[in-house]
């Protein structure tokens, strides 16, 4: 169905966010360690100019949660903005150490500045640089043994990128790993075939391609939330 065919609730209906204010409490009282480092650097990012278009609590929180049933011991993500989805991944898993990645020197600094403050420096490296320069380096790391291979993958920077990342980071994963590629729905126009806008493209390009790549089983995961209608393509590596 084209964008401007569809009814507005594909923007944002308001029971979205008020299921997710109303259960996410729940599920992570305000008491949790992790919850003052998570607001302060909303609060810091936002301050800072960043766009406000981290994950939702409740998307950090099953990324995490996902990291933690799968036993990740390294993660990758492509795309840190303020450190937000970072400190989920790093302060729901004691033991687990995340890479990531950022390429815009404003976002590297108020990611390190949120990463400190919530004490997680040891356990989280922001790499500044372009994701495909980075990747093809830790890449050719993982090649030469020098870094242990990832368990989980987190691509959530420059959408026209995605299958350049998709496919460097299937060349560094352990056998059963995730790689998420997030925002590939984009309030449906990922089926809206008339929309031709790079970014989905590039959504399209990457759940067509990953569908097809040997040794990979995929899934698209439509999700709503307080951050609006979007959903992740979810893809195991053999
Ligand atoms: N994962 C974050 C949100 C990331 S937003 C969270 O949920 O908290 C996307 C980020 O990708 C932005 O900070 C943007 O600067 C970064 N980015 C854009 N192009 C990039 C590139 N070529 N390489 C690395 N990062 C890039
Ligand atoms: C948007 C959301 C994201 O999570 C992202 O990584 C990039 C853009 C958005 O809603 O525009
Ligand atoms: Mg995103």
């Amino acid at each position: 169905m084209a964008a401007k065919d569809r009814k507005d609730t594909t923007r944002y209906n308001p029971v979205w966010g008020t299921v997710d204010a109303y259960a996410f409490p729940h599920s992570h009282p305000a008491s949790r360690p992790n919850t003052t480092a998570l607001g302060n650097a909303l609060t810091a990012s936002r301050e800072a100019g960043l766009p406000e278009i981290s994950v939702s609590a409740a998307q950090g929180k099953f990324l995490a949660l996902h990291c933690r049933a799968a036993g990740v011991a390294h993660a990758l993500e492509v795309g840190t903005l303020g450190g937000y989805s970072a400190i989920w991944l790093a302060s729901e898993n004691p033991a687990l150490r995340l890479t990531t990645v950022e390429y815009n020197p404003l976002h590297v600094e108020v990611a390190r500045k949120n990463i400190e403050a919530a004490g997680l420096s040891d356990r989280i490296e922001v790499v500044h640089g372009a994701g495909v320069d980075v990747l093809g380096r830790l890449r050719d790391e993982v090649r030469a043994g020098t870094r242990p291979l990832f368990g989980f993958v987190f691509i959530d920077a420059d959408k026209e990128n995605n299958w350049n990342y998709f496919k460097l980071a299937k060349e560094m994963v352990k056998p059963n790993s995730v790689i998420c590629v997030d925002n590939v729905v984009r309030r449906g126009d990922l089926a809206d075939l008339g929309n031709t806008e790079p970014f989905v493209v590039a959504s399209r390009r990457v759940v067509e391609n990953v569908g097809k790549e040997p040794g990979v089983d995929s899934v698209v995961l439509q999700t709503v939330g307080e951050k609006s209608y979007d959903g992740w393509l979810w893809a195991v590596v053999s």
